[in-house]
């Protein structure tokens, strides 16, 4: 029997990455501050728990699969993320009709960019040579991917760089904060028929 192809860890990661370019773009392109608000909260909701995620299942993979190159990688990776979240922090707190509202989202974005383009075009290619070529790791790329989608689900969809980026004290403080992360979200606007946790077309 066919069966349709399990995502890889790329799949993943990729798609959330074209995902939050799109969102950023509608933020940027727009003037119409309601659409603006919208995908800036969708983005920052996107956002936070992606860098979560990626800190709770994919760095530490780099660690287990690639050894003292793989410890650096996450290293530098977590650093980047650090300085993204404070970023997204200050922006996530700004009101639409601020004037620091689409400057702070562009640095942001600038910064983003750099680190996503490192992700995709050098770290995670690492891995998954790893994972594809030696044999005791078939379907590892496939569990890791499938990880990281239910821990989204979970993590924060707020930016909380105080948290910090291991585990496991990251995952005691930050998912200490989730469960009102998740209950704010309901009072905040975004897009109309998108994927988020908000029920309403206000
Ligand atoms: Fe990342
Ligand atoms: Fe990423």
């Amino acid at each position: 029997m066919a069966t349709a192809k399990r995502s890889t860890v790329t799949d993943a990661l990729v798609k959330d990455h074209r995902e939050l370019e799109a969102h950023y773009n509608e933020v940027v392109n727009s003037t119409d501050p309601d659409h603006q608000e919208r995908y800036g909260n969708q983005f920052t909701w996107e956002l936070a728990r992606h860098s979560v995620a990626e800190e709770l299942i994919i760095y530490p993979a780099f660690e287990q699969y690639l050894g003292s190159k793989g410890h650096d990688i996450a290293e530098k990776d977590r650093k980047e993320h650090h300085e993204v979240k404070e970023q997204l922090k200050k922006f996530q707190g700004l009101k639409v009709k601020d004037p620091a509202y689409i400057p702070t989202l562009k640095s942001l974005w600038a910064n983003l960019k750099q680190h996503i383009k490192e992700e995709e075009e050098e770290d995670i290619p690492q891995l998954e040579k790893v994972l594809s070529t030696e044999h005791q790791h078939t379907g590892v790329s496939e569990s890791l991917a499938t990880k990281f989608g239910r821990t989204k689900a979970f993590v924060p969809s707020r930016s909380h760089p105080s948290a910090g980026e291991h585990p496991p004290f990251e995952t005691v403080m930050g998912l200490l904060t989730a469960p009102i992360d998740h209950i704010a979200d309901i009072f905040r606007k975004f897009p109309d028929k998108t994927v988020s946790p908000n029920p309403s077309t206000k």
